[in-house]
């Protein structure tokens, strides 16, 4: 009875830590403490289940704990492990693991059901059905994502003539199979089950398949809202109040993402699901025509900065790419040194995943005023007289605003063409990840620096030095 009450009180208590934590990973500086509290949250829960009584009072401690250790081991390698740049690949393999796991709970309590060992009504097996689906969507779809993402699968090796047509009909097959599985209950058999898994798994991969390479992170947010549902289902078969609402908040928080993400590239969700977006790689050449491109050395770049009232620093890929951003803080305070106003516009969509460009600004200890948000640089960016780009691409491309042809048409932008001055830095005259031409690179009041961005940065800091 006390010991009920503690776990109801423990799970209560996880929950707001989780809420609260949530709130907090809404800003920059509080986005640390943020993810401390949730995990708290989880360690509390973690705990409550614990001690929770088992019924017949056996319990699998040793293979529970034994789990936990490997997970916390590998999951602390990894973490550690890994580059900035690959974050999204992570989070995808992570992010499938979530829905494996979803797929275990659910097949445990079938088995169990159809061997006679526990009663599933209706309702029961339609959970567990759809945590089995859901969580098997989630898993194969982020193995794909992963393998596409580390450029280990290439789109053109995975997507079938008439592909949405196959999609179609392997989800109303297995949307079929889940309802004749509910209404037969126990006379179909566990065998039936398991075609239901492969099914599912089959779709998640499917599903996955078409979707563009620039169209990625979105598409593993939604997955991760999957896995989030798939969860919180598994904590409606458990009856475990702390797994769902978990779940319902790692469901809701992705699908609030995935559709923050669309708006900020203004595109549709059926858009990106169907494929529409090119899936470029970022490194293929592009034919310039007889459009002429100015370039500017580290020195001109120098004078062009040390001599500006304003400046401002648009982060991309590149930037991430090349680990520039201690550099730019360098430079910045130098120029700050100097009188100048220094700027950040980040753009929503920059680099390859939410957030990309504060957190890297944030590990070069760039104060969050600097950083302006794509609203507030486009006031800022005519009164502006130099701006750098580092390795951005798609988010400063005009044609989003005058080519109704091009592919990122509509998509909001950096309007930096309007300041006085623009400076790029990148390697070459490749696009970025949407793969198509930046009519920015031709313009008149445009310098291209080619070379690596951190490279080229320390060049420009070292002119500065010496003015
Ligand atoms: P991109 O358009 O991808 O351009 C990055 C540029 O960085 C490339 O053109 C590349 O040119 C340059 N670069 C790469 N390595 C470099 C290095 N070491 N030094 C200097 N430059 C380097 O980047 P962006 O402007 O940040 O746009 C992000 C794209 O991702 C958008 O298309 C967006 O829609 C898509 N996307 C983002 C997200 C999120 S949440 N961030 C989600 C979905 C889609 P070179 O090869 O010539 O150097």
């Amino acid at each position: 009875m006390y010991i009920d009450a503690l776990i109801n009180l423990s799970y209560l208590v996880g929950a707001v830590a989780f809420v609260w934590g949530l709130r907090l990973l809404s800003s920059p500086d509080s986005a640390r403490r943020g993810n401390i509290l949730a995990a708290i949250g989880m360690g509390i829960a973690i705990v409550a289940t614990f001690i929770k009584p088992i019924a017949g009072g056996d319990n699998n401690y040793i293979w529970i704990i034994g789990g936990m250790i490997l997970g916390a081991i590998v999951g602390w390698l990894a973490a550690k492990r890994i580059k900035m740049t690959a974050m999204p690949e992570m989070v995808s393999v992570f992010n499938g693991l979530g829905g494996a796991c979803a797929v275990f709970l659910a097949i445990a309590e079938l088995y169990k059901y159809y061997d006679g060992q526990m009663v599933l009504d209706a309702s029961g097996r339609g959970i567990a059905l759809f945590t089995l689906l859901i969580g098997g969507v989630a898993f194969t779809g982020s193995m794909l994502a992963f393998g596409k993402l580390a450029g280990k699968i290439k789109d053109k090796h995975v997507i079938l003539p008439k592909h949405s047509i196959i999609n179609i009909i392997l989800l109303i097959t297995v949307l079929v199979l889940a309802v004749l599985l509910v209404i037969q209950g126990k006379s179909s058999g566990f065998g039936t089950i398991l075609i239901f898994l492969l099914i599912s798994l089959v779709y998640g991969f499917s599903f996955v398949a078409p979707i563009g390479g620039a169209d990625m992170p979105v598409v593993i947010s939604l997955l991760n809202s999957f896995t989030g549902l798939s969860a919180a289902a598994a904590g409606l078969i458990y009856n475990n109040q702390i797994m769902l609402i978990g779940g319902i908040l790692v469901g809701a928080a992705g699908t609030i993402l995935t559709i923050l993400m669309c708006q900020a590239m203004n595109r549709s969700l059926g858009n990106v699901i169907i494929g529409g977006f090119g899936s470029a790689g970022g490194s293929s050449s592009v034919d310039t025509g007889d459009q002429v491109v100015r370039q500017a050395t580290p020195n001109d770049a120098a004078i062009q900065l040390f001599y500006a009232n304003s400046v401002m620093f648009v982060p991309g890929y590149g930037l991430a790419v090349a680990q520039a951003q201690k550099v730019v803080k360098e430079l910045d305070d130098m120029l700050e040194a100097n009188g100048v106003d220094v700027k950040y516009a980040i753009h929503p969509v920059a680099g390859r995943m939410p957030g990309h460009m504060n957190v890297l600004l944030a590990e070069a200890d760039v104060p969050y005023p600097k950083l302006l948000d794509l609203e507030d640089a486009n006031s800022a960016l005519p009164d502006t007289d130099a701006v750098v780009i580092v390795g951005a691409n798609d988010v400063v491309n005009p044609a989003a605003l005058d080519d109704p042809g091009s592919p990122i048409y509509g998509m909001p932008v950096l309007e930096v063409w309007k300041a006085k001055n623009t400076i790029v830095l990148k390697r070459s005259m490749s696009p970025g990840y949407a793969g198509i031409q930046n009519p920015l690179f031709f313009k008149e009041n445009n310098r291209m620096l080619f070379g690596d961005a951190k490279d080229s940065l320390q060049k420009i800091v070292g002119e500065v030095k010496s003015m």
